[in-house]
């Protein structure tokens, strides 16, 4: 397989590499924050953006049959509250997942697994040729330069402007002039459809720019791979479905494979080439919106329709379980 961390491995070696701390005023919980704030200076992977050929030949390159993230056998609990229970996945490259499912059965989990933000209890967790649950944190930090993610509350940083937001990511990781920075905001603030809002603060923006100053700072580096936690969640219908054009023309202009979190079926319908539903623990289902409209099986049927499904909040309930 091609190893496409080459490029960034090569640049490191011949790098400083020291640690180094940022300051910055944001709302975000401590998983977005050592998301975005790596733990190491990576500025020695200057141009990374360029030297991985993304640039110039847009996709991740891969053979469309090499997933660029697995799962296998994985489960994960959170004290008595056993949240995956053996999910296997293969997360294809260039394409949209949707991982459909009610609130609280462990998407989001499923998306810091893959980040290695958290590590399973059992079980493997692949983003290309690299298991992740095994990687040191220095690596790790490397490789979440090729990874973009959407977080579900935009977390932009609200002391910063949105061109600091936005390049963030180059700050940390490149050593571009201050005009190369701009240009780049520019670009990437124009790929998200905004324009002239570069000094204004989070606090200024709705919450659909919010969303869309959060996913031009996430695709700043290029990345081989986009999350989107509940891209759509809490925008009304016209800006969710504003957020659902920019997933697919990131995955047709730009060739980014994504992975979609969510319970908006309006937006799992547009973006996703391929859905996979989890229930208790597991993945009970994969296809596309079509074989998910007509499956058999309960548990999507109630999904689809939109009926409760007691057994659904007997998983969530198990949180508050005194046992
Ligand atoms: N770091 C954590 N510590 C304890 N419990 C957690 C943690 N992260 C997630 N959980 C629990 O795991 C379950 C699944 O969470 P999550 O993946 O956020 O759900 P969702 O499917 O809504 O994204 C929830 O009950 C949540 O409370
Ligand atoms: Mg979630």
């Amino acid at each position: 397989m091609t190893d496409d961390f080459t490029p960034i491995r090569d640049a490191v070696a011949a790098g400083r590499g020291d640690q180094f701390e940022i300051e910055a005023g944001a709302s975000m919980d401590h998983f977005t924050h050592r998301f975005l704030c790596h733990r190491y200076d990576h500025r020695h992977v200057a141009d990374a953006t360029e030297k991985n050929g993304q640039e110039q030949s847009p996709g991740s390159g891969l053979a469309l049959s090499t997933p660029v993230v697995r799962l296998v056998d994985v489960h994960k609990s959170f004290g008595r509250q056993q949240v995956l229970r053996g999910v296997t996945l293969d997360i294809p490259p260039e394409r949209t997942t949707v991982v459909l499912g009610p609130s609280g059965v462990g998407k989001s989990v499923i998306l810091k697994l893959i980040t290695g933000l958290i590590q399973p209890d059992q079980g493997e967790v692949w983003f290309c040729d690299k298991r992740i649950d095994q990687l040191h944190r220095r690596e790790l930090d490397r490789l979440r330069t090729r990874i973009g993610f959407l977080f579900q509350m935009a977390a932009l940083f609200d002391s910063m402007t949105v061109e600091e937001n936005v390049s963030f990511p180059l700050t940390e990781h490149t050593e571009f002039s201050r005009e190369e920075r701009h240009e780049r905001v520019r670009k990437a603030l124009h790929t998200v459809g905004l324009e002239g809002v570069e000094h204004k603060l989070p606090s200024e923006l709705s919450g659909g720019q919010k969303k869309r100053v959060a996913l031009a700072r996430a695709i700043m580096l290029n990345p081989l791979l986009v999350l989107y936690d509940e891209p759509t969640t809490g925008l009304d219908p016209i800006r969710a479905d504003g957020i659902n054009e920019l997933i697919l023309k990131l995955r047709h202009e730009l060739g980014v494979s994504g992975i979609v979190v969510t319970h908006d079926l309006a937006s799992a319908r547009k973006v996703a080439d391929r859905l996979v539903m989890i229930h208790d623990g597991q993945i009970i289902a994969e296809g596309s919106f079509s074989e998910f409209a007509c499956s058999d099986n309960p548990h999507v049927r109630r999904f689809i329709a939109g009926q409760w499904d007691p057994c659904e909040d007997e998983v969530v309930s198990n949180e508050w379980s005194p046992r």
